[in-house]
């Protein structure tokens, strides 16, 4: 059932914010590379017509990059529309008939999380679902009960191998990237383990606020947004064992297995923040103490990892734009004096993608003293490379689910930090454009301090980016 190439996909949260920021110019991307020509049907409540629907789209290409009159036609005829009220039958009978003859259709769910089984439901019962497969976006489930509990729905409805789960950090070639660096190389493997490894610290950062999702924000907060996925699977890919064979279901049986080995996370390992006016948001509660900032200390309690400390930030309002991994080698027994900084692996993962090792050579001076400094090796986009968005999207209609999550590591995931986001820990203020709340400084702190990413023309950080 997996297998077949999708002949229609209704995306449901047409007129929403992700539609406008990543699906529209996804679409159009796929369309300008020749791998979309099926209907594409937007359902949302939002009471438009399909010529309402195409001028949003042709607003968000045109926002997004270029915006070819030709291409955009074509991705134009495409486009239908549905409007209507997801609880109602008669969306779904809509739906149906707008479908025509297309026996198998792609269901992309971009809509809040608590409209998934509602949504989902109503597939099942209206018959849409038969031939079908469903694209969830994330967050999948709000704690582990509800993503249990939508994966009871989903699957009382799609078989497992119709479910694609969205991370798009799994289209991220800088992920993908960071995998194979790992065991394409001999280097790495031999020293990839809490013999070598003094820590292991993941950044995403981000300079702006909720932009306009307040409301979605507010519900959700940075532990759910970025961290239980996105992170995780950046995560999952660096201390993953090798799988067996390369293929998807392998793959996943070894990240599975990162997630199963770490604890859930406790009220002493985090921090969770705010940016100053976060509560001034539209969409956001006047009191809201959702965090836009987190930064937390966990364990992989693994042969290979235990005792290996592994630290994880993000936020939002943040001084830059940048996902980043550093890891921190054991020092040397010291022969030299001064020879003190350790030895670094860091991998950015966006903007650019880089790759890096730093190490301590000897300085210019006649006596026996280092200095440390970085090899680095950046890429930019290479120009036509897919966005995440087009990557997924593309696979999910034609049936390929490597790059799709599966449900064992999202419960395991949720696992992990269950306990903690319905813990209601203290959230302290920060101001817009710093690292975060002070607090972090005191208590979560990597061995030799947090690396603040710079962004420079050429991905370079270099040493004097250590901050403690
Ligand atoms: C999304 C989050 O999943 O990922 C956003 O909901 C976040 O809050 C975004 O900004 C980051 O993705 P990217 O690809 O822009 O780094």
């Amino acid at each position: 059932m997996s297998e077949f190439h999708s002949d229609a996909l209704v995306f449901f949260g047409a007129t929403g914010d992700l539609a406008y920021k990543k699906i529209f110019p996804a679409l159009y991307a796929m369309v300008k590379r020749g791998s979309l020509n099926v209907p594409v049907i937007g359902v949302a409540k939002t009471a438009w017509n399909r010529d309402q629907l195409r001028a949003r789209a042709y607003e968000s290409v045109e926002k997004h990059g270029e915006a070819d009159h030709a291409i955009f036609e074509k991705l134009s005829r495409l486009l239908h529309y549905v409007s209507g009220d997801y609880a109602n039958p008669e969306t779904f009978n809509a739906i149906r008939r707008e479908l025509g003859s297309c026996g198998h259709p792609a269901y992309y769910l971009a809509i809040p999380p608590a409209l998934f089984g509602p949504v989902v439901e109503q597939l099942g019962n209206s018959g849409c679902s038969a031939g079908a497969r469903v694209i969830v976006e994330k967050p999948f489930g709000t704690d582990l009960a509800s993503a249990r509990r939508l994966n009871r729905i989903l699957l009382g409805t799609f078989a497992e191998n119709a479910i694609f789960r969205i991370d798009h950090y799994l289209g991220k070639r800088s992920v993908h990237s960071l995998l194979y660096f790992r065991f394409a190389n001999s280097l790495l493997e031999p020293i990839w383990n809490r013999t070598h490894v003094d820590s292991v610290q993941i950044t995403m950062a981000e300079d702006f606020g909720v932009q306009g999702r307040g409301g979605f924000y507010d519900q959700t907060g940075t532990i759910r947004d970025v961290v239980q996925n996105h992170l995780f699977q950046v995560l999952t890919n660096l201390t993953m064992d090798p799988p067996i064979r390369p293929d998807s279901e392998s793959i996943r049986d070894e990240k599975v297995k990162v997630l199963k080995a770490i604890a859930p996370l406790t009220e002493a390992n985090l921090i969770r923040g705010q940016f100053r006016g976060y509560q001034s948001e539209p969409g956001v509660s006047p009191d809201s103490k959702t965090e836009t900032f987190a930064a937390l200390r966990c364990e992989i309690n693994s042969w290979r990892w235990q005792g290996v400390p592994i630290y994880i930030r993000a936020g939002k309002s943040l001084p830059v734009t940048c996902t980043e991994v550093l890891i921190r080698m054991r020092r040397p027994p010291q022969l030299f004096p001064r020879a003190s900084a350790p030895n670094y692996f860091r991998f950015r993962i966006s903007p650019d993608i880089t790759t890096a090792i730093g190490v301590m050579t000897k300085s210019q001076s006649d006596e026996m003293h280092g200095e440390p400094i970085e090899m680095f090796a950046h890429q930019n986009a290479a120009s036509g490379e897919m966005d995440a968005y087009e990557r997924v999207l593309t696979d999910a209609i034609e049936g390929n689910a490597t790059l799709f999550a599966r449900e064992d590591s999202i419960e395991e995931a949720w696992r992990i930090v269950d306990p903690i986001v319905k813990a209601g820990t203290p959230v302290f203020s920060y101001e817009p454009g710093t690292w975060g709340p002070a607090e972090v400084g005191k208590r979560i702190v990597p061995p030799d301090g947090w690396q603040n990413p710079v962004i420079t023309s050429v991905g370079a950080n270099g040493p004097a980016a250590h901050a403690a």
